[in-house]
């Protein structure tokens, strides 16, 4: 392995510790930072990630409330859980996690949560602060990436980004954080042709795909930093990337590893956009 590895969970234990300090400063100030989580149904993946948010806003010391909520529930049912989420002043932010079931739409129920208290940053309004350069709630999984670049004094403004994948949630807001930050912007897709040649240009790749593996030397250019999103089982069951890391830590100049990359991040975004809501009460 020649590429230096970038290790999210450092970089989220070094943020976190600066986050615990904020919240006792809030607490101090009578403002314990709070977040709800709503579960619909029992996914167990869904499961598993809300139980590791909830430990992870106890360990810095935020409340964290967790509604559970039946599959079975309406639309309208669970928007009024919202509703009464947006008007609770011990309630920072509200998560909703996805994905629902096929009878609620997911479009209704972010438009739903308070703009203010939309710590996922899934919100069209934040959306649109974010399109047009404004400060808001940045999604968590692109945000927590520009953390780590950032963390790694990896060189933004005048580089070639490759963004492969276009999801609501990481694709699409990432191309747009790193166009912020004056990189120049290539959001590559399933229907891309000859997708090699636009990845071979990148100085920053980030791979959202799903596909396990699927990113190979020949994707990548010689020192290029490479961002694996992806949380997918090889063959053998195993937790891995998008990225093939064994091979593309041999050509890469900056990596990620999965797992103890991008995820650890995540969370903490989470964790940070709650405190920043927090904060925002007192002015
Ligand atoms: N499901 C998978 N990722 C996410 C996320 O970042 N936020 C929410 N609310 N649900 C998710």
């Amino acid at each position: 392995m020649t590429a230096k590895l970038i290790d999210g969970k450092k970089i989220a234990q070094a943020t976190r510790e600066n986050l615990k300090k904020e919240v006792e400063e809030l607490i101090e100030a009578g403002i314990k930072p709070g977040l709800a989580v709503i579960l619909v149904g029992d996914n167990q993946a869904s499961r598993t990630y809300v139980t590791s948010k909830q430990k992870s806003c106890k360990a810095i010391g935020m409340e964290s409330i967790l509604i559970e909520l039946p599959e079975s529930i309406t639309e309208n049912e669970l928007l009024q859980h919202i509703e009464e989420l947006n008007n609770r002043d011990d309630i920072h932010g509200i998560l909703v996690q996805l994905p629902l079931p096929k009878h609620i739409s997911d479009k209704k129920v972010i438009e739903t949560i308070s703009p203010e208290k939309d710590v996922d940053g899934f919100h069209p309004i934040n959306i649109g602060k974010m399109m047009t350069g404004q400060d808001t709630f940045f999604p968590c999984t692109p945000f927590g990436i520009m953390e780590m670049l950032k963390y790694e004094g990896i060189t933004i403004a005048g580089k070639n980004a490759v963004i492969v994948g276009r999801s609501n949630i990481v694709g699409k807001p990432m191309g747009q954080l790193l166009l912020n930050d004056n990189a120049t912007v290539t959001y590559t897709h399933s229907k891309t042709k000859d997708l090699a040649s636009c990845t071979k240009e990148a100085d920053i790749l980030v791979a959202a795909i799903g596909k396990a593996k699927m990113i190979t030397s020949e994707y990548v250019k010689e020192g290029a930093t490479v961002i694996d999103v992806g949380m997918n089982r090889d063959e053998n069951g195993k937790l891995c990337g998008d990225v093939d890391f064994a091979d593309v830590s041999n050509k890469a100049g900056h990596i990620t590893p999965v797992p103890g990359g991008v995820g650890p991040m995540t969370i903490t975004m989470l964790l940070y956009n709650t405190v920043k809501s927090a904060k925002n009460k007192l002015n």
